[in-house]
């Protein structure tokens, strides 16, 4: 974790983008120069510092994430409490449920890099790009299961518009992956904790592939990342505050009046409908409609086929 004055160290180099000298920090924080020297090391492990004697320091590569920004933005919300920054993790799912005791309602754990990051259906999340790899804590106590099923679906839409924003052309492939030219771009990882039929938290994972070109040989066909699609490099700060705003402009709404309120928007940007899906690599079948608490509708020979949960492939 950054502490406060190392975050507005980073914010000087920052917005300086040039050499800030270690005097100028010195005499900011009223430090010694070795003092400032341990805080450029720590600041180090997590970003790309250079130092020049008789410079200064200065920020070598400028796709971070602006904490201050986020903090800023946390500040006036009323659903956010919390922003974690941490380096390196095996999976900010993880964290969240390891330390849920000590977390409050609204927490958002960030990550640069995730080692052992967790996907759906029992499977891994690879991190190969530089992107935003966030988890978010919310408290369902009080909310009944069926409300909260569809949060997931209600996350990808949110994620999407927020894309939209910026000009991406994103889609949804149901229930909640998020697809750039016919290629999986963010994945989202919905779990709950507490007892049968009975929410206490729920951890919203998040893994957006932004930046960055380099994609796995065993993901090129399936998966990219926006730069590749678009050849343009995006700020990861203003996507991750588009996601929350949208996020937390919704979520009153989504909660009172369900999954329904969204159900035409999702509808709208959602690849499986009016294709041949093939669930869990069986059974083709095709997809008419979505429902009012998200699952796919399907026609099989005319049969009316409802699907709540499982793997679905499309026909492109
Ligand atoms: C999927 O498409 O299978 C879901 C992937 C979810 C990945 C994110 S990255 C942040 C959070 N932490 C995890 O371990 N997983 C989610």
């Amino acid at each position: 974790m950054i502490n406060k004055d190392n975050i507005t160290i980073l914010k000087m180099l920052y917005n300086q983008n040039d050499y800030v000298s270690g005097e100028h920090i010195a005499e900011y924080f009223n430090i010694s120069r070795m003092a400032v020297n341990k805080r450029i090391k720590d600041l180090k492990e997590s970003f790309e510092i250079e130092a020049h004697t008789n410079k200064g320091y200065i920020l070598k590569n400028r796709d971070i994430i602006r904490i201050w920004e986020i903090e800023d933005y946390i500040k006036n919300s009323s659903l956010f409490s919390e922003f974690i920054y941490l380096n390196e993790i095996d999976s900010t799912n993880l964290f969240i449920k390891n330390n849920i005791s000590k977390l409050s309602n609204g927490t958002i754990v960030y990550t640069e890099k995730q080692v052992q990051g967790r996907g759906r259906l029992g499977r891994s999340w690879i991190d190969f790009s530089k992107g935003l790899k966030f988890s978010i804590l919310i408290n369902m106590k009080d909310t009944p299961l069926q409300k909260v099923i569809p949060l997931t679906l209600f996350t990808g839409l949110c994620m999407a518009k927020a894309l939209l924003s910026f000009g991406i052309d994103a889609k949804i492939k149901w229930p909640n992956d998020i697809f750039l030219n016919n290629k999986k771009i963010c994945g989202i990882l919905t779990e709950l904790t507490g007892e049968v039929d009975k929410t206490d938290f729920i951890v919203i994972g998040i893994g957006l592939n932004i930046n960055g070109t380099n994609i796995p040989n065993e993901l090129q066909n399936i998966a990219t990342t926006i730069e590749n699609a678009t050849k343009r490099i995006y700020d990861r700060t203003s996507i991750l505050i588009r996601f929350l705003k949208e996020f937390e402009n919704n979520i009153d709404v989504f909660l009172t009046d369900g999954f329904i309120k969204f159900k035409e928007q999702y509808k709208s940007l959602c690849l499986n409908l009016n294709k041949n899906i093939l669930i869990n690599g069986e059974k083709e079948l095709y997809c008419s409609d979505i429902g009012d608490n998200g699952e796919l509708i399907c026609d099989d020979n005319n049969k009316k086929v409802v699907i709540q949960s499982g793997e679905v492939s499309i026909r492109f």
